[in-house]
């Protein structure tokens, strides 16, 4: 009875509060598509059955975190509830300075303004869209430097998110680029190149020619227990140290971190920044108090604090990991086995469906990621975003390129959905698979001058 091996990894959980989703129609779906000028963005959530437009912020509490917030200490300077946050960053970041944040791009915004000068360079594996934005803000540079696998959709490479370093030390000694390098960065797990993770060794190579080369080293914190789960499931000699374990040394690593706190964070808003140079944490805090608030909230709640403190702990959890990565990975699988081409392997909070692959009926301007999207709604009521010639392909003088890759990403919630779920949402995508050769080209028929995936209309063309 002792040897009971269990080949099904169950939900680490009981659910004890539910939220109904609600079933539409294929004509209702139809309807509402159509309504929302065939963009699911601005499609009304209800009318969504399952939500996999992004994992940030759309997480599940637990009985824990919920009971946490009703003892939060709203006290406007030096509240218990910061202390309990600074301890569970400390605990796991070891980071000197702690700075609250409403959520990640703000704690972007406070560090790249307070040490980013014109001209500057930020290297990172791949910055992610918010990360960049804020770099080219301040007028610098942003340089991608992940290893040639991360760019390969087919690669099998376990560690995809690696930065590449040779290409690192080149631009570090490199008499032009070298003196402008203001810091390395490293985005883990890395959303960008289809949430692959970074090996620990890797890590350790990075801050190392950091360090030789006086640049601070920092992280994108976002999904860093993801990242451990991957560092201690995939890397040699990994396998006996708990994710905790794992973390710490990741950022033992680093000077600091930037964090959004609705992925990793088990929190449904917040973020932070760490640091360990008491000099710039000072320069941060006193822009944080210009944008955010006093630097023990950071523009959050109390109970906001509470909530992150007790997800941070929770999230390093095995079981849930297991869960959370077994699930997407049997996502994965299933997909592979009937032949729908994905990005390989799957990572750590999203399966991503390459469209261009998958309907090489259409071009890329023809937005194929944005029709199977389109499909798999109509289908089904799925919602996934489309990574894409939609979202990549406006240039600044108004016009058109084809995106690199035409994806659909669909990124899972934390502890939202059950097993009986992810099954559905494989018929779904099946069922869109064996029809794809009828999913349509669409075009936009109004557009916003940046970013215009969020807000355009498109009718099928
Ligand atoms: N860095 C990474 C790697 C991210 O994935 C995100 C957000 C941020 C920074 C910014 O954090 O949203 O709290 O301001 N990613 C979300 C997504 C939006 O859907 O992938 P934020």
């Amino acid at each position: 009875m002792h040897d009971f091996q269990p080949k099904t990894i169950i939900e680490p959980f009981k659910i004890r509060s539910v939220e109904p989703v609600r079933f539409s129609t294929p004509e209702e779906r139809e309807q509402a598509l159509a309504a929302a000028g065939h963009n699911p963005f601005l499609l009304r959530a209800r009318d969504v059955l399952i939500d996999l437009l992004t994992d940030s912020g759309t997480g599940a509490m637990s009985a824990k975190q919920w009971a946490a917030m009703i003892s939060s200490d709203e006290s406007y300077a030096g509240a218990d509830s910061f202390y309990r946050f600074e301890a569970a960053v400390q605990g796991i970041t070891g980071l000197r300075h702690v700075i609250p944040t409403h959520q990640g791009r703000a704690a972007e915004h406070i560090l790249f303004g307070a040490l980013l000068s014109p001209g500057d360079i930020v290297v990172n594996n791949t910055h992610f869209d918010t990360t960049r934005a804020h770099v080219e803000n301040c007028r610098a540079e942003a340089r991608d430097l992940v290893i040639a696998e991360g760019r390969q959709p087919r690669s099998l490479h376990p560690f995809k998110g690696n930065m590449d370093l040779a290409a690192l030390e080149a631009v570090l000694k490199s008499p032009d680029d070298g003196p402008r390098v203001r810091a390395v960065m490293m985005t883990v797990t890395n959303n960008s190149g289809g949430g692959q993770p970074v090996s620990l060794e890797n890590l350790r190579a990075v801050s190392a020619l950091a360090r030789a080369h006086g640049k601070p080293f920092l992280l994108d914190a976002c999904r860093f227990a993801e990242n451990a789960w991957f560092i201690k499931t995939r890397e040699p000699g990994q396998a006996d140290r708990t994710p905790r374990e794992i973390a710490q040394e990741m950022f033992s690593l680093c000077d600091g971190s930037t964090m959004s706190a609705k992925k990793d964070g088990l929190a449904n808003i917040g973020g932070f920044l760490a640091l360990n140079d008491g000099e710039l944490a000072g320069r941060c805090r006193t822009r944080l108090i210009l944008t955010e608030g006093f630097p023990t909230y950071g523009g959050l709640a109390g109970y906001d604090l509470e909530a992150i403190a007790q997800g941070l702990n929770e999230v390093l959890d095995e079981g849930y990991l297991r869960y959370r990565v077994r699930s997407i990975a049997y996502l994965g699988e299933r997909l592979t086995a009937a032949g729908v081409p994905i990005v390989q392997p799957p990572g750590g909070h999203a399966i991503y469906l390459d469209a261009r692959e998958a309907l090489p009926h259409l071009s890329p301007r023809q937005y194929p990621a944005w029709s199977l999207n389109n499909a798999l709604y109509l289908a089904g009521g799925v919602r996934g975003v489309e990574i894409g010639t939609v979202m990549f392909g406006l240039q600044p003088d108004g016009s058109e390129r084809d995106a690199a890759m035409d994806l659909v990403r669909l990124a899972f919630p934390r502890r939202v959905y059950t097993q009986s779920h992810v099954d559905y949402l494989l018929e779904v995508i099946l069922h869109v698979w064996e029809r794809r050769e009828s999913l349509r080209p669409l075009r936009i028929v109004e557009q916003g001058p940046v970013l215009r995936h969020f807000t355009a209309r498109l009718e099928p063309a």
